[in-house]
């Protein structure tokens, strides 16, 4: 199976912004463990990183039909984007939602997700450790699918 993780605005600056907050991981630390992770369970996983709303719905739209789960980290388009849930609607990919910091322990324009219904789960606050949990929730589903 095929695991497509994408990580929105912003959350290329990992590691080094607001580190309190973020942690001091680096996506491309992010983006190799989680690869080496999937793979160590028989699964493949491409990354894809962009600041821009349409080339993440562009890189949802290319996923249809080749993909089996996307994992997304929304960033701040998480709150504004009736467009990226459409986009994940569109393509019907089963999806989790990651936020690195517990989102509603924050601003309260943070609390509200325009995804969080549509998503198979959703992890909040368990720092980067958030995708390497969403990653074995992927493949425990997938091996009791036989997929
Ligand atoms: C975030 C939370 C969002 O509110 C914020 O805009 C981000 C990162 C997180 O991972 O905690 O950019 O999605």
């Amino acid at each position: 199976s095929s695991i497509l993780l994408i990580n929105g605005p912003n959350l290329n600056l990992l590691g080094t912004r607001e580190p309190h907050i973020y942690g001091a991981t680096t996506l491309p630390q992010v983006e190799e463990a989680a690869a080496q992770q999937a793979s160590s369970l028989s699964m493949q996983l491409s990354s894809f990183q962009s600041n821009h709303e349409g080339a993440i719905i562009d890189r949802i739209h290319e996923a249809r039909g080749k993909v089996d789960a996307i994992i997304i980290n929304p960033g701040a388009f998480t709150h504004t984007s009736v467009a990226i849930r459409d986009a994940l609607g569109g393509v019907a990919i089963p999806f989790i939602e990651v936020h690195i910091s517990n989102v509603h322990a924050r601003e309260a324009f943070r609390h509200h997700s325009y995804l969080s219904d549509k998503a198979v789960a959703v992890v909040a606050g368990l720092g980067v450790y958030g995708y390497t949990a969403a990653i074995d929730h992927i493949a425990k589903t997938f091996k009791a699918l036989d997929k």
